[in-house]
């Protein structure tokens, strides 16, 4: 076990905010694992999970030891006419993953192309894009106890996922690592088109039958379009998640704002861009302090060059005041913070 102290964790992050991980372990196997959470047990050092850092906010330093899941490996579980059941290791990359698939001829993740971070990640907060969420194809998820090592095989029921949710934020919270998830894919090409943009992109490109590659692709070509990479406008993706809000809520502002886009849920409730409120109250390619808001995207908060996480929470912090003041709407962070106050 390769253990860092005093580590810099600016590239440990996609925003690229400067702090110091006290201590630091990489791990690419179970035994690793077992390793790093016994002698942070018997360290009484406190332990914080993390993947490819693409969620996350960092506002200060951390404390005790941040273990990077960086474990690889896919493994057929069960196969037969119709599908097929894959265990697949915390560490591997997700997008790659998504690429593997479709050459496999594995199919259903073709929405979540290009979507950053890690596949131990992905169940967190049940990631979603272009009408589809990892949800629907999750059948297990292991994980390790922190404390005690227990190892956990979740169900997908009892991973309680909902839009950008799951227990994982709840009553699980700081409780596990991930180690492994077990997804379920098909062997026929269902394909899921019906998000707007998606649609509108794959009836200008093709003709004829729509195929899961075109998929892929058309997703690829609209995110790589409208969202900045954080390799060189360093971003967290979404910054709050869209609102979803009671009927009676939404009807008053679908009244009052005619070009408020809005999506039905199932269960009745309404969910709206937070993007569109934040560009209506004019942050779109706000900047001060190093921070800002994105010119072509009102939802991604980018770091150009302040380095510190608070700079970019007092921002936020600034938009959301803004919005609640105007639309009496309560917007909520999608990225993790840690580290200062947070800790
Ligand atoms: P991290 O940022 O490292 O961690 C996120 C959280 O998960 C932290 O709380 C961490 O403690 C916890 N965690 C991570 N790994 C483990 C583990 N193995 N065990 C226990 N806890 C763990 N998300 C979407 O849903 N849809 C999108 O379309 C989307 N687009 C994005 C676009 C950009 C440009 C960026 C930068 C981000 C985007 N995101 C999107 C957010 C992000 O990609 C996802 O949340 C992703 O799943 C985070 O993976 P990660 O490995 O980077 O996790
Ligand atoms: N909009 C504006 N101004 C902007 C940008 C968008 O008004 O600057 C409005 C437009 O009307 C647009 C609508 O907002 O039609 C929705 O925008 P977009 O299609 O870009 O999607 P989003 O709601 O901003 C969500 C997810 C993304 C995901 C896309 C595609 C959340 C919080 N974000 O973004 O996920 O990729 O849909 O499904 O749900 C992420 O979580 O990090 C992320 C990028």
């Amino acid at each position: 076990m390769k253990l860092l102290s005093s580590e810099p964790l600016q590239a440990f992050n996609t925003l690229s905010l400067c702090a110091i991980g006290e201590l630091l372990v990489s791990v690419r196997t179970e035994r690793e694992l077992t390793d790093a959470l016994a002698w942070a047990q018997h360290q009484k050092k406190k332990v914080t999970a993390f993947g490819a850092g693409s969620n996350v906010v960092l506002a200060g330093d951390i404390s005790g030891l941040v273990i990077v899941q960086n474990s690889t490996g896919i493994e057929i579980v069960s196969e037969d006419d119709s599908g097929v059941v894959l265990r697949v290791a915390a560490g591997e990359n997700w997008h790659n993953f998504v690429v593997w698939c479709l050459e496999e001829g594995f199919y259903g993740l073709e929405n979540l192309a290009l979507i950053p971070g890690t596949v131990g990640a992905a169940p967190i907060q049940n990631i979603g894009a272009y009408g589809v969420e990892i949800k629907s194809f999750i059948n297990a998820v292991h994980a390790r106890r922190i404390l005690g090592q227990e190892q956990l095989v979740l169900s997908k029921k009892q991973c309680e996922f909902s839009y950008r949710d799951s227990v994982f934020k709840h009553s699980l919270r700081d409780q596990f690592v991930i180690t492994s998830v077990e997804l379920r894919l098909r062997k026929n090409e269902y394909l899921e088109c019906d998000y707007p943009e998606l649609a509108k992109e794959l009836e200008r490109e093709n003709d004829s039958a729509t195929t899961a590659q075109n998929v892929f692709d058309a997703v690829v070509k609209i995110r790589s379009s409208k969202l900045p990479d954080p390799a060189i406008e360093p971003n967290a993706g979404s910054f709050f998640k869209n609102p979803v809000l009671p009927v009676a809520q939404a009807q008053e502002l679908m009244d009052t704002y005619h070009n408020l886009p809005a999506y039905r849920q199932e269960n009745g409730k309404v969910k709206f861009p937070a993007a569109w409120f934040i560009d209506q109250c004019g942050w779109k390619g706000y900047r001060q302090n190093g921070v800002g808001v994105h010119p072509e995207h009102a939802l991604v908060l980018v770091n150009y060059g302040s380095n510190s996480g608070v700079e970019l929470l007092k921002l936020a912090g600034k938009i959301s005041g803004s919005i609640k003041e105007r639309f009496g709407i309560v917007l909520v962070k999608e990225p993790r913070t840690y580290g200062g106050a947070y800790e």
